[in-house]
């Protein structure tokens, strides 16, 4: 007899999706259905609406059109803590009590889970270590958060979204305040995440090259619109960086890896 199947991965999904502030509209329709433990990285000039896309998939942001289902039933549904079991957001700018220790911002990542009695048991001590150690800040669980650099804060918040321990991880430009070496450590870390434990990726990222290297998938937003969506190759075109990005570039095979590789050659506004 075989096992039976794993249950579906509940992957937030996005359906026509409208979504704005006050009355200003953001988002004008998106669609997007992450696949299941895959790596989808979204990309798209400032102000294209990532983060509003990425805080309705997890619910922070409200849609005002269209829907966002979760496992089979709107999202807005779903009490809160059966949607923190299933997605974790780091958004662009956390912000906590300065005076938190990392540690006891990890455990915050345990609060879905926590038992009737609210107290932390043995798994969830796991799960925290675990997240610790992956996000490299084990050496810092004692220390003030406001105590931290930047770059080591922003792994503080990765490990809380680690510890949460949810089939999906919604990423907003996690790697913005680390150093190179800690960015390539993150990413590496995230593809692991997809490819060993079957976790669900949508992450936002800046750099184009990253992109191309860790994804599987790239969707461009542009003015509240999803303008391409598809392997790193279909999407990350001298066409779109020219026409999204205002960039004029060569791409070229990356020499490791051979994804695209953008060689920047000017700046279209420049030459205007
Ligand atoms: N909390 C907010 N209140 C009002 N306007 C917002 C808020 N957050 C974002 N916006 C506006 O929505 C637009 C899209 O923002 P955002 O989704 O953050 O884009 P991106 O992440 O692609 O840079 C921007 O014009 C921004 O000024
Ligand atoms: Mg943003």
């Amino acid at each position: 007899m075989t096992a039976p199947p794993p249950p579906p991965a509940a992957v937030p999904t996005a359906h026509g999706v409208v979504a704005g502030y006050g009355r200003r509209r953001v988002l004008d329709g998106v669609d997007l259905v992450p696949e299941p433990g895959r790596l989808t990285c979204l990309v798209g000039p400032n102000g294209s609406g990532k983060s509003t896309l990425l805080q309705t998939l997890g619910r922070v942001v409200p849609t005002r059109g269209g829907r966002v289902v979760l496992d089979g039933r709107d999202i807005a549904d779903w009490p809160g803590p059966q949607v923190a079991r299933r997605v974790a957001l780091l958004t662009q700018d956390p912000q906590g009590p300065g005076g938190l220790r990392v540690r006891e911002l990890v455990e915050q990542g345990r609060h879905p889970w926590v038992g009737a009695f609210g107290a932390l048991r043995r798994h969830d001590d796991e799960a925290m270590a675990d997240a610790m150690t992956a996000a490299g800040v084990d050496h810092l669980a004692d220390r003030r958060l406001d105590e931290l650099s930047g770059g080591e804060r922003q792994r503080a918040w990765i490990a809380l979204a680690l510890a949460q321990d949810t089939p999906t991880l919604l990423l907003d430009e996690p790697t913005t305040f680390l150093d190179v070496a800690h960015q390539l450590e993150l990413l590496r870390l995230v593809r692991r995440r997809c490819d060993e434990r079957g976790t669900t990726v949508v992450v936002v990222l800046h750099d184009l090259n990253q992109a191309a290297r860790f994804a599987d998938r790239v969707v461009a937003l542009h003015r509240g619109a999803v303008v391409a969506d598809g392997t790193p190759e279909q999407v990350l075109t001298p066409g779109l960086l020219r026409e999204v990005f205002h960039v004029e570039a060569v791409v070229v095979p990356d020499p490791v890896t051979g994804r695209p590789m953008f060689v920047p050659t000017g700046d279209r506004r420049d030459d205007a």
